[in-house]
Parts: C-alpha cells; sequence; structure tokens
C-alpha cells in the first residue's frame, strides 16, 4: 500500500500509458517519435497536439495547453485531483493511504472547516427554534423576501443573535482559541476577551466546491446597520478569489447543461437554486477574478456563461467589466461568440467562450425578478438571453432618445466604437454598422471609417518605448526558459548539481519560472534521473494548470537541447545565462532613458499628439453629420 499520495500517485502513473489514456479522446497518428492529432482543447483543422509517448506528455503547438496523462484526464473530463486519483487507484486495485495528507496544517485546516459546520449547525437551529421576538421578527422577514424552512434548511441559513458570545461559549470546550479565530468566527477584542465576529446578523453559510463549510456571509438585520453584509476574510480555508457561492449545489448542473449563470448576491444564488435554476452562483462579495473564471471552466466544456447582474448603470457595468474578465481569461482559445448559427454559418468555429447576458426589464436583481414574476419567466429570458455583443449595443442604443446635439451623438459613438471594433467577423461588424447607423441617424459610411481610424490610433498610441522593453522581456525569459529546461534533458551527461554549479546566481525574473525553478532545485535533491523529475514536477503543480503548461513548454525546449555534446552543451547555458545578464543591462539602460524623458515631457507631447488627432477626428464627424 502506498503510504503517501505521491507514492499513491507515482504507481498509478506507472500503469498509465500516455498514448492509451489520449487516444479515448483524440484519434492519434503515429509519425517519428511522436503522435500527432487534432487539440481537444480547441478548435483546428492540422494536427497541433502532439504525444510523446517516451517522456509521457502531450503538448498542444497551437493552443499551447500541455501535460501529462493524469493532467489530461483531469483537464478533459473536468475532474479534480483527488477524484482521478480515487477513481484510477480503485480501476487498478491501488489502495488509497490511510492519511492522505501529512502537512501538520492539513489538521488545522479540518478543524477550521469542522467550527464552521458546527457554527453553521448552530446559527441555524437558533433562528428555526428561537421564539424571542427579535427572532421571530427575523424568520417574518425571511417568510417575506420568499426563503421559506425548506431553504432555510437547505441552505443552513442562520442567525447570530445580539448576544457577545455565544457561538465562543459553545464552541470554545470543542475548538481551541487559534481555530476558532482562524475561522473567523471569533474576534480579540481590547478590553473583553474573545467576543463573536457575527452578531445580530442573518448568517449564510458558506461551502467550498467539495461541500466543505469554510466562511461566512452575514447580512444585517436593520436598516442602519453597516456594513449590510459581514464577510469572512480570507483564512487558511477560504480564498475570496477562487471560491464561488453556490457552486458546490451548482456543479453537476454547470456540468450537464454546460453553461454557469454569475449573479452578483447570496440571495440571487438561493432564490435562483432555490427555484430550480440549479446553475447559478455568485462571488462572495468581491470582484470576479480570472481564478474564478479557471474554476468554472472545469465544469464548462463550451465555456458558455450568462451574466444576471442588477439592473441598474452599476450592474450594467459590472457586466461589461466582468465580460471583459472573462474574454480575457480565455483569451488565446479562439475567438468570443458573437453571432448566432441562424444568422450566418459558422461551421468552422468553436468559440474560445460565449458570454450571454440576461437582463429582464423588471426587478432590480436576479432574486427580486424570480420573487415577482417567477422562475419560469426567468428561465424564459435566459433561453433568448442576447449574446454579449447585442446586449451591449441594445443597452447603449436604448439612450439615445438622450442624444440631442451632434455633440451628444459623437460623446455617444465614441463608446460605442470600442464595442464595435471588436466584431471579428468583417460582414457581422458591417452589418452592425449599418443597424447602429440606422437607429443613430448618421452617416453609415463615416461610422466605419471612424471605426478604423480609431483602430489606427491605437497603435499610435503605444510608445515605441513600451515595444522595446516588451521585446527585452521576451528575450530574457526565452533565455530563462532555455536554462530551466537545461535541466530536463533526458540524455545529458551532466548531473543536476553540475548544472546548478554552472547557472550560479543566474538571477531568473519572471514569477512563473522562479516557482518552478525553486521547485527544481528541491526535487533535484531527492530524485535519481530526468524522467523522476519530470514527474514529480507535473505532481507538484497538480493544481495549476498554468505551470503545468509551462513545464511542458520546458520540456519540448529541452528536446532540441538533446545529443548535444558536452562543449555545446555548456555553451548553450553560457550563452543563455550572457542573454539574460544583457537584458538586465539593456532594461536598467531604458529605465534611465524614461527617466530622462519623462523629465523632457515626451509623454505630455505624445498624448497632445494623440488629443489634437483624435480633434481632428472628432471635427470631421460633425461636418460630415451636418453635410448629410
Ligand atoms: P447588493 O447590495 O446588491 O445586495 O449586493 P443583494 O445581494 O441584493 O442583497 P439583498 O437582496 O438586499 O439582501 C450584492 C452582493 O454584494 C456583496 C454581497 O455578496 C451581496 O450579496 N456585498 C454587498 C458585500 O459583500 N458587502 C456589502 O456591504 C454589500
Ligand atoms: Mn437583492
Amino acid at each position: 500500500m502506498a503510504k503517501t499520495i505521491e507514492e499513491l500517485v507515482q504507481q498509478i502513473k506507472e500503469r498509465l500509458n500516455i498514448v492509451d489514456v489520449v487516444s479515448e479522446k483524440v484519434i492519434l497518428k503515429k509519425n517519428g517519435n511522436h503522435y500527432w492529432g487534432l487539440c481537444p482543447f480547441h478548435k483546428e483543422k492540422t494536427p497541433s497536439f502532439s504525444v510523446n509517448p517516451r517522456l509521457g506528455i502531450y503538448k498542444c503547438f497551437g493552443c499551447g495547453e500541455g501535460g501529462d496523462a493524469l493532467s489530461f484526464i483531469m483537464k478533459t473530463e473536468n475532474r479534480d485531483f483527488m477524484d482521478v486519483i480515487t477513481e484510477l487507484a480503485e480501476r487498478f486495485g491501488l489502495e488509497m493511504p490511510a492519511r492522505i495528507h501529512k502537512e501538520g496544517s492539513k489538521e488545522l485546516k479540518d478543524q477550521m472547516m469542522s467550527a464552521c459546520q458546527k457554527a453553521a449547525e448552530y446559527y441555524n437551529t437558533y433562528l428555526l427554534q428561537d421564539k424571542s421576538p427579535d427572532t421571530l421578527k427575523v424568520m417574518e422577514y425571511l417568510s417575506n423576501r420568499g426563503i421559506t424552512k425548506d431553504i432555510i434548511q437547505k441552505y443552513s441559513i442562520g442567525l447570530a443573535s445580539k448576544a457577545p458570545t455565544k457561538l465562543y461559549e459553545l464552541l470554545k470546550a470543542k475548538f481551541s482559541d487559534e481555530v476558532l479565530e482562524k475561522a473567523g468566527l471569533i474576534v480579540q477584542s481590547r478590553n473583553q476577551g474573545y467576543l463573536d465576529r457575527f452578531r445580530h446578523r442573518i448568517t449564510i453559510p458558506i461551502q467550498n466546491e467539495f461541500g466543505d463549510y469554510v466562511a461566512f456571509g452575514a447580512r444585517a438585520i436593520d436598516s442602519d446597520q453597516s456594513p449590510k453584509y459581514l464577510n469572512s476574510s480570507d483564512s487558511l480555508i477560504y480564498n475570496k478569489s477562487k471560491l464561488l457561492f453556490g457552486l458546490y449545489t451548482a456543479k453537476d448542473t454547470i456540468k450537464e447543461d454546460d453553461c454557469v449563470i454569475l449573479m452578483e448576491g447570496y440571495f440571487d444564488v438561493i432564490s435562483a437554486q432555490a427555484h430550480g435554476i440549479t446553475n447559478a452562483v455568485a462571488t462572495c462579495g468581491t470582484s470576479l477574478t480570472a481564478e474564478h473564471i479557471r474554476l468554472l471552466s472545469r465544469y464548462l466544456k463550451s465555456r458558455k456563461i450568462y451574466l444576471s447582474f442588477d439592473t441598474d448603470s452599476a450592474g450594467q457595468k459590472a457586466t461589461n467589466r466582468n465580460a471583459e474578465l472573462i474574454k480575457e481569461a480565455f483569451q488565446g482559445l479562439g475567438n468570443i461568440k458573437q453571432f448566432d448559427e441562424s444568422y450566418i454559418s459558422t461551421s468552422d468555429d468553436r468559440y474560445a467562450c460565449e458570454i450571454r447576458v440576461i437582463a429582464p426589464p423588471e426587478g432590480k436583481d436576479p432574486d427580486e425578478f424570480i420573487r415577482s414574476v417567477g422562475a419560469e419567466s426567468y428561465k424564459e429570458y435566459m433561453k433568448n438571453a442576447p449574446l454579449l455583443i447585442d446586449f451591449q449595443v441594445n443597452s447603449l442604443l436604448s439612450h439615445k432618445k438622450e442624444l440631442k446635439t451632434p455633440i451628444d451623438k459623437t460623446r455617444f459613438i465614441k463608446e460605442l466604437i470600442p464595442v464595435l471594433q471588436e466584431i471579428n467577423n468583417e460582414i457581422i461588424q458591417s452589418e452592425y454598422i449599418k443597424m447602429v447607423a440606422g437607429a443613430l441617424d448618421i452617416n453609415e459610411d463615416a461610422l466605419y471609417r471612424e471605426i478604423k481610424k480609431s483602430k489606427s490610433l491605437e497603435t499610435i498610441a503605444s510608445p515605441e518605448i513600451n515595444r522595446i522593453v516588451k521585446k527585452n522581456v521576451s528575450i530574457s525569459e526565452k533565455a530563462q526558459k532555455n536554462l530551466l529546461s537545461v535541466f530536463l534533458v533526458p540524455d545529458s551527461h551532466f548531473t543536476f548539481q553540475q548544472i546548478n554549479e554552472m547557472i550560479g546566481d543566474t538571477q531568473f525574473t519572471d514569477e512563473m519560472l522562479i516557482i518552478v525553478k525553486s521547485t527544481i532545485d528541491k526535487l533535484t535533491n531527492s530524485v535519481n534521473n530526468v524522467k523522476e523529475l519530470i514527474e514529480n514536477l507535473y505532481t507538484a503543480f497538480l493544481d495549476n494548470p498554468e505551470i503545468q503548461n509551462l513545464i511542458t513548454d520546458l520540456i519540448s525546449i529541452s528536446e532540441t537541447f538533446n545529443n548535444l555534446d558536452d562543449r555545446d552543451f555548456q555553451n548553450i547555458i553560457r550563452e543563455n545565462i550572457n542573454k539574460i545578464i544583457q537584458c538586465q543591462k539593456d532594461e536598467e539602460k531604458e529605465k534611465m532613458r524614461n527617466l530622462y524623458n519623462s523629465a523632457n515631457d515626451n509623454e505630455t507631447e505624445a498624448l497632445k499628439i494623440q488629443m489634437q488627432l483624435r480633434d481632428k477626428i472628432n471635427k470631421r464627424l460633425k461636418l460630415e453629420k451636418m453635410n448629410d
């Protein structure tokens, strides 16, 4: 039996054949030492997805995805590490290690989660059973907003009373002060010892995607109570920027329906899920991050995301901001979906993502809409939800009545241009331009020209200096990658120790490379050969697909250093070290020059030119419109 999870992973990896694993999902053809096929992670017509059986890895040269057999299963099946390991262990008749994690903090984390769960239970029971006037008032409030006893039970909604230490008194027999404090349930006061963190609030327990209780959102009861929602701070078990409220109860539907609805508030999600819209999630009082999106994409094959925020202007802004973030997170995977199939044939398009907006005219937020109009109607709005681009154009056009003067229109068009500019397909773009020009009663050609012009303005705006710095960074990064990949060359005659000495104290600057380097440093003390090093590297970063891709990158670079004689091998190392040093020097110089330039007010000059250009264009637009 494996003693540790690492050992078990090792045993599983020995039994997995990358070609077999990949072949279950991709048709592979052998060519030389590699197998090739159509990448399952992005749409392509010619194979750029390769499998290297000797190293046990795959890599797509089109989209950059890469990893080993385990990460292939995790990524293509949207499953987490423990899930996959447990299943494979069973399939191969391997026993799970008795204690899965050995780190000391695991126990602390378990205790913190268990304390959160106990707290949730206590608050919930208190809300349901206490009969004091205060509690009955809260029950009435909840019932008025459609939160039934069933819902209270299902989501363990509870009540933290006004009493200062009730929870603490109850839990201190079972948990240490450290655990309770770290879990964010109690706070140390200046002179009264520990106090409950949540008082006189409706408590909403927050579960992570596996169902563990990790935090609370707590809503004010009185209208003058501030803040409206008091949220647990981040802790060992709770990272707001990586956790989505409701995901545990939503994940199966998200996977099945292959789409998710992002909402803003706890009660939006509770309301939606309670009414059968079970694929709704929300952030926990923070803004959406790329990590949230990555978390979701584990369950979302086609990356279809509905945004359903408040219908006021703040909600619209949030919609646009979050849409930007989602697009960025999926950058490199292809285009965002911008038109429906029925509109134009899209046979050879697969999308990086599909963003739709649910914005019914009634109700302030999804919760209110579902309560007042109904879940069925919400589902109907969802079915007909416009694509992001249509939502953006329409919500801008809805203001058109407010546009009285040419200046109003010009200002308005300024907002619209970036939206129209993003349309990839020229035919579609011209259709939109026609529609917008018609709706605003402006000259179509002028609008078209404006869009093209503003694109070239963008390029003027990025100063030469930035480009040089960027180029430099990429040269240095490439050299740093080369240097790291030297560790992964299978048939070099140098030991890890010798390579380390050659690299010396060369400064790595890229954050991810620094992390990988330090892990390599650690691993080289214990592994016997490159194969083991690679396997352990993948295992070390199982929860970090970005670094896994980087490792695969490094491995494919290392292949180019195969079969070098010792002198060439050493030369490669030396050359790349020199490049890194040179880049550092260049950068220093560039910084100096930048300082000098800004002292000379060069930037203000560039800005001035840009403003003048814009003015000119705006003037011309005005003229054109007057002439029309
Ligand atoms: P809203 O103010 O829109 O509240 O905040 P809501 O969700 O509609 O709440 P109800 O229906 O009035 O009870 C949206 C979300 O922003 C976060 C919470 O996650 C909330 O659900 N928020 C809001 C905070 O974290 N702190 C606050 O003080 C306010
Ligand atoms: Mn609300």
